[in-house]
C-alpha cells in the first residue's frame, strides 16, 4: 500500500530510518517527505536510498506534477514521526509552509501522529490543545513512550519504538484494507471474550496474524512433593488466556500450553488448541515440542524456579519425635531462556519470544531496573513487566504492564511502553508488539 511517512525536526528522526525499512520490507511504497529542518538529524540521501522514491521537502518542487498535493491525495496512509510540538501547532492551525503540512492539509488519507518531544512541552497547555483538536478531527495522535529522553531527563515525550508504531501503522492498513472491501470472512469473526465473560472484548486485530501459528504458555505451574502437595503460585492464568483469545481473533492458530489456572481454558474457541500440563518439566516437553514450528513463542507462564529435589512416593507423616521435615529444592530448567539459546544455536525457531517478568522491586532496584536485567540475561526479543505484590496482578482484571525491547538503535537502553488497563487490553498490546517481528 501507499504510505506518506512525514519526518520533523526532533532527534528521534533516526528512529523513523528503522520504521520506514520495517514499512519497506513488508512490501509498501513510501514517500517519505522531510521537514527542512529536520534534514539536520537525518540527510535526504538517507531516506532516498532506502526509500527508493525521490525526496523532496519544499512546495516549490516539483510543482509541475502539483506534488504537494498529489502525494498526500494518493496515499493510503500518512505517518508523521517523529512529530515535533512544532508541527504539530503547525498542523491543528492548517498551515502549508513546508511540504509536509501541505500534504498534511491535502490529504484524506487516515493519519497517524507519533510526538516525541520532552515532557514539559507534551504536557504544556498549548500541546496539549493541539493534541486534543487534532483528535476531534478524526487524526490519530499516538501517545509518546515514558523513557529517558535526549538529556537527562525521562518521562513521557519519547518516540515509542519503530517496531510499536510498525504494529499500529499494520494495525490502520489492515482496516483500511478491510474497509476497501478486501477483508476476508475470517476478518469480522466476533471477538471470543464475550463467549468467556471476560469483560469488555479487546479490539482484535483482524488477519495480522493469519497462517502464523503462536505458542502461549499460561498460568502456574504444580511440583509435587509427595502424594498429596505441592510447590505452587498464584498465577490466575487471565494473561495468558487473554493472549490466547487476541492472537486467536488476530487470525493465528493458537496452542495455548495451559498450567493451572483460575479461568476456563478456551477448549471450544476456534484456533485454540489447549494442551494442559502441571509441572515446569512437562512445560519443558510441551514448549520443545511446539517451539520451533511456531512463529511467536508467549511465556506468560508463572514458572517454578525451584522444585523439590525428591519426590516422596508416601504422604509426608508428622513424626512422633516433632521433628519438622525438611524440604530440599533444586532448580527447574530456564525453558524461555534455553529456547532463545536454542533458536540461537539451531539458527532456527519463533521470529519472536516474548518473556514475562513478575517482579516485586527490592531495596537495591526498582522493578524496571529488575526487568531490563532479566531481558538482557534471557536474550528473549520482549519482555513484559508486571509488578507483583498479594494485591496487585495475581488474579485481578485489571494490570500494569512495562513492555520492554532490548537496545537495538538506541544507545539509551531498552525501550518502555506502558499500559494499564484490562488483561485484555494488554494482551492487544503485547500482541501488537510481537506481530511486529512476524513479517
Ligand atoms: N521462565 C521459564 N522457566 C523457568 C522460570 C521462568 O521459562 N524455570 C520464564 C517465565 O515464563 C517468564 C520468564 O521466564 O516468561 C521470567 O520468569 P521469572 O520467574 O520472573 O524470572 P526468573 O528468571 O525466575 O528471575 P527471578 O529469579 O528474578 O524471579
Amino acid at each position: 500500500m501507499r504510505i506518506v511517512l512525514g519526518v520533523s525536526a526532533g532527534i528521534a528522526a533516526y528512529k523513523a530510518v528503522h520504521l520506514l525499512r520495517l514499512m519497506r520490507e513488508a512490501g509498501h511504497q513510501v514517500d517519505v517527505i522531510p521537514t527542512p529542518a529536520s534534514e539536520k538529524f537525518v540527510g535526504r540521501a538517507t531516506w532516498e536510498a532506502i526509500s527508493g522514491r525521490p525526496v523532496t521537502t519544499s512546495v516549490f518542487s516539483g510543482v509541475d506534477e502539483v506534488r504537494h498535493v498529489r502525494l498526500g491525495q494518493e496515499a493510503d496512509l500518512v505517518v508523521v514521526a517523529p512529530a515535533t510540538a512544532d508541527l504539530l501547532a503547525r498542523a491543528r492551525a492548517g498551515m502549508a509552509d513546508d511540504l509536509l503540512t501541505t500534504t498534511l492539509l491535502a490529504s484524506e488519507a487516515p493519519t497517524l501522529l507519533v510526538p516525541a518531544m520532552h515532557t514539559e512541552m507534551w504536557n504544556s497547555a498549548a500541546t496539549t490543545e493541539n493534541v486534543e483538536v487534532l483528535r476531534t478531527r478524526g487524526i490519530e495522535v499516538m501517545e509518546p513512550a515514558v523513557g529517558r529522553l535526549t538529556g537527562k531527563d525521562t518521562g513521557p515525550g519519547r518516540l515509542p519504538e519503530p517496531e510499536e508504531i510498525y504494529a499500529r501503522v499494520t494495525e490502520l492498513l489492515h482496516e483500511i484494507d478491510g474497509a476497501a472491501g478486501h477483508g476476508t470472512p475470517e476478518a469480522s469473526a466476533s471477538a471470543p471474550d464475550q463467549a468467556l465473560d471476560q469483560g469488555p472484548a479487546a479490539a482484535p486485530t483482524p488477519g495480522r496474524l493469519r497462517g502464523r501459528t503462536v505458542v502461549i504458555t499460561a498460568g502456574g505451574t504444580r511440583e509435587p512433593l509427595d502424594p498429596v502437595r505441592y510447590l505452587g503460585n498464584r498465577s490466575s492464568g487471565k494473561q495468558g488466556m487473554a493472549l490466547a483469545e487476541t492472537a486467536a481473533a488476530a487470525g493465528a492458530k493458537v496452542h495455548l500450553i495451559a498450567g493451572t489456572m483460575d479461568v476456563r481454558p478456551p477448549a471450544q474457541l476456534p484456533n485454540i488448541t489447549v494442551e494442559h500440563i502441571e509441572t515446569a518439566a512437562q512445560l519443558q516437553a510441551a514448549v520443545q515440542r511446539a517451539a520451533p514450528a511456531a512463529d511467536m513463542l508467549i511465556m506468560a507462564a508463572a514458572v517454578a524456579d525451584f522444585r523439590p529435589a525428591a519426590y516422596a512416593a508416601q504422604k509426608i507423616k508428622k513424626t512422633e519425635d516433632g521433628e519438622n521435615p525438611v524440604i530440599t529444592l533444586e532448580r527447574t530448567p530456564d525453558i524461555l531462556a534455553e529456547t532463545v539459546q536454542h533458536r540461537r544455536s539451531a539458527g532456527t525457531g519463533p521470529a519472536v519470544i516474548v518473556g514475562f517478568a513478575a517482579e516485586t522491586g527490592s531495596a537495591e532496584a526498582d522493578p524496571l531496573e529488575l526487568a531490563r536485567a532479566k531481558l538482557l540475561r534471557k536474550g528473549c526479543d520482549l519482555l513484559v513487566l508486571n509488578q507483583v505484590g498479594e494485591t496487585l496482578v495475581f488474579g485481578r482484571d485489571e494490570t500494569e504492564i512495562h513492555i520492554l525491547t532490548p537496545p537495538r538503535l538506541t544507545v539509551e537502553g531498552s525501550a518502555v511502553v506502558t499500559l494499564r488497563g484490562t488483561k485484555h487490553e494488554a494482551a492487544e498490546a503485547i500482541i501488537a508488539a510481537a506481530a511486529a517481528y512476524v513479517v
